[in-house]
């Protein structure tokens, strides 16, 4: 199978090219990516040997690109997104063009050329749960509440329009939030192991009692590599980790794991806006699909800062630059 995977150069992406080519050595990969703040040619240097792999630099929304890479294989798994919910609240219209447009880019290239598309989204778009909602699933209505949510809701519609509309052989996951290596360490765990590496305090967010359920990311490219498998046209599969946590437990774990004590904790100003809880259940794709998350979150978390310790050139090349310059204007903000 050839694949076209947008956004490959991203954390999710990233690993799920890596966990590809393990998993079907006789599958192409052809990763296009903008490389963008986010994108990091070094998430793929243990592919980029591969005769199997190849990387276009572009962008998503660049139609002529787009067609003829479209036109050259067999399904498109997109990835491609602003992901972080600080920048949308700071930069609401990169969202907009990047995950509703470019999706509309890719779709249009997909219809011409009727292509399979598998679409990768986020349970953000379903809103937020009180402590004793049940989780979200297949049938929860959309409502979305930040920036980044709501562009990404908006082009999960617009790729479900296409199947109804168009035929188009579609899929779309929504999973929770991901944890593992080549994490960007903007994100709370990424983010509170590399502070903690640097002898920097972790800022939590309000009173830390904000509920998130945690999906290794192997586990979610398990997933995603079943729903293009085996899944059904026209379907939604809601992906999550069995591991809901208030965001103090996960930082005062990840204390633990580091020998560190919680004077390195400093409680910050809340997020606008700040969704409480998020929590999925994953029942449907478990029945039909018989997958489940394998990697618990004491084993996770004990993988990822082991691999955060390993690999810091990574994370202090990623940390400087771009990066420094955003925290800036996010602490300016507050
Ligand atoms: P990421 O920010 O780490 O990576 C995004 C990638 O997309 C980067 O490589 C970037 O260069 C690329 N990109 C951005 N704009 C582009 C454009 N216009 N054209 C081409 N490439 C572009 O994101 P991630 O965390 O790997 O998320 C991947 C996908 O999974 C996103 O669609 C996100 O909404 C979804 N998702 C993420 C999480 C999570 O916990 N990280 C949870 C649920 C869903
Ligand atoms: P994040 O990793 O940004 O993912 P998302 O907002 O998509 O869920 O944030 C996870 C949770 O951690 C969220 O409730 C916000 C909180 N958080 C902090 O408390 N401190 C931080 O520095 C960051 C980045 C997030």
């Amino acid at each position: 199978m050839k694949l076209l995977v947008t956004g490959g150069a991203g954390f999710i992406g990233s690993n799920f090219v890596h966990y590809l080519l393990k998993t079907h050595p006789e599958d192409e990969v052809t990763v296009l990516d903008d490389l963008t703040y986010a994108g990091n040619l070094e998430n793929l240097k243990v592919v980029e040997e591969n005769a199997h792999f190849r990387f276009v630099k572009g962008n998503i929304n660049d139609i002529e690109l787009v067609e003829t890479l479209v036109a050259e294989c067999d399904i498109i798994v997109h990835f491609a997104a602003e992901s972080h919910v600080d920048r949308s609240i700071i930069d609401p219209g990169v969202f907009v063009l990047t995950n509703v447009h470019g999706t509309y880019v890719l779709l249009e290239a997909a219809r011409k050329h009727n292509k399979r598309f598998h679409h990768v989204s986020t349970d953000e778009v379903f809103g937020a749960l009180g402590t004793a909602d049940a989780p979200f699933d297949e049938s929860t209505a959309y409502d979305p509440r930040s920036p980044y949510s709501a562009s990404k809701a908006a082009s999960d519609h617009l790729v479900r329009a296409y199947f109804h509309t168009y035929g188009l052989p579609i899929t779309i996951s929504n999973c929770s939030n991901n944890y593992g290596p080549y994490h960007f360490p903007e994100k709370l765990i990424p983010l509170a192991i590399t502070n903690l590496l640097e002898g920097k305090s972790v800022p939590v967010y309000g009173d830390g009692l904000q509920v998130r359920d945690w999906l290794y990311v192997e586990d979610h490219c398990r997933a995603i590599d079943l729903i293009i498998h085996q899944g059904k046209l026209g379907e939604t599969y809601c992906i999550g980790g069995n591991a809901e946590k208030e965001n103090i437990w996960i930082v005062k774990k990840l204390l633990a794991l580091l020998g560190k004590d919680e004077s390195s904790i400093e409680y910050v100003k809340d997020r606008a806006g700040h969704d409480r809880r998020y929590a999925i259940n994953y029942s449907k794709i478990e029945r039909e699909l018989g997958w489940r998350p394998e990697v618990t979150l004491e084993e996770g978390l004990t993988k990822t800062v082991a691999w955060f310790q390993e690999n810091e050139t990574w994370w202090k090349n990623v940390k400087s630059g771009d990066y420094q310059k955003y925290y800036v204007k996010q602490y300016e903000n507050r």
